[in-house]
């Protein structure tokens, strides 16, 4: 038995944000963006525009892509949910008219989308779902503070999704097996200090001591990150290409999660991926974490780059730390173009 992918679709919120829109109010240029991350562009959302919005969006297209099946679970991958309580999963499946289905998020920042295709994967293996709509969907500039200048131009919102149905190991669309992995002592390398329960209380109270402003934003130490991203997924999807028993050279396509060009680069030149087998659109969309992989796969896709046989090796790194790698053989699938 096996979860095997039968829909994709992702979607961008229209705004469009250009590295020389970011320099009219930012010490920042084109030039520096470009060189260091390889992103010209990222989408943002308007005021009142959340991440249930964007997942219900990319949500119905990759519904609409898997010929709108009976969906039995819903689950959103997202780090900028519209609430801390309660999930977002659920109001999106109401959004979606999917009924009383089972709906819960799941949290694991650039990871996520790995990590919740695992999550689905064990789902439909344990027979808990037959059919689950999974989603990575981040309204994420919504918490990155916009006059910082070492996170501002890096992140971007959007919105993936896939369908997974159960089915044969070896049909393609089957998830091969999966590399997880995490190290908690590394958390404060990116963090969201206040917003929890540690730093609970933008006024201070009782035992508590007010939250300072910038606590409320994403703190990130790029430096260190950019060295854990490159040895992780390396290690990672060099890990999952093992267990499924592909040499790299089987590989048609390296999906890296989209943090910085140079570190997909870094990765595929480690794993031995020739550059025309790397795939790229950070420069589009910038770093949307849990919906970067599938909105990458979408544009690759409904470009007609990734076709129906190509053997491909996912691989994620973000907070947490965390990171999580998986191969597949891509199906046949019609996928809509989010731009
Ligand atoms: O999603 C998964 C987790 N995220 C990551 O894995 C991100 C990993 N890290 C990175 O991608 C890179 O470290 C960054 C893109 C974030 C930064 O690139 P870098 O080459 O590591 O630059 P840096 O932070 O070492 O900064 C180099 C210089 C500094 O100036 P000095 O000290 O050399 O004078 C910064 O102050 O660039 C300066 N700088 C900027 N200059 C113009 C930092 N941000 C900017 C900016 N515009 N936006």
């Amino acid at each position: 038995m096996a979860a095997v992918l039968t829909g994709l679709g992702g979607y961008l919120p229209p705004k469009v944000v250009s590295n020389e829109d970011l320099s009219a109010t930012l010490d920042t240029s084109d030039e520096w963006i470009t060189v260091r991350t390889g992103i010209r562009q990222r989408h943002m959302v308007a005021d009142g525009m959340s991440t249930g919005d964007l997942a219900v969006a990319a949500g119905a297209r990759a519904l609409k892509s898997a010929g709108h099946p009976a969906v039995d679970t819903v689950v959103v991958a997202t780090t900028s949910p519209d609430r801390l309580c309660p999930a977002v999963a659920p109001e999106v499946a109401a959004r979606l008219d999917l009924g009383t289905v089972a709906a819960f998020d799941l949290t694991s920042a650039c990871s996520g989308f790995v990590y919740g295709l695992a999550t689905a994967a064990g789902l439909i293996a344990s027979e808990a779902a037959d059919t689950v709509l999974f989603i990575g969907a981040e309204a994420f500039t919504t918490l990155v503070n916009p006059a910082d200048r070492t996170t501002a131009p890096i992140f971007g919102d959007g919105a993936g999704a896939v369908v997974l149905r159960r089915g044969e190991q070896g049909e393609p669309g089957a998830l091969g097996p999966f590399d997880l992995g995490s190290d908690g002592a590394r958390a404060d390398l990116l963090a969201i200090p206040a917003g929890g329960s540690r730093q609970r209380s933008a006024n201070g109270g009782p035992g508590h001591d007010a939250v300072p402003h910038e606590d409320w934003y994403l703190r990130m130490v790029g430096r260190p990150l950019y060295q854990h991203a490159v040895e992780r997924m390396t290690q990672s999807a060099n890990t999952a290409l093992k267990k499924a028993g592909w040499a790299v050279t089987d590989v048609d396509w390296f999906v890296g999660h989209q943090a910085n060009a140079r570190i997909v680069h870094a990765v595929a030149e480690e794993l031995a991926v020739p550059e025309e087998r790397t795939a790229v659109n950070i420069d589009r969309v910038g770093n949307t974490l849990s919906a970067s992989i599938p909105l990458l796969l979408n544009d690759l896709a409904a470009e007609g780059a990734l076709m129906p046989g190509h053997r491909i090796v996912l691989s994620a790194f973000g907070a947490g730390l965390s990171w999580g790698s998986t191969v597949l053989t891509w199906p046949d699938l019609s996928v809509e173009s989010v731009h």
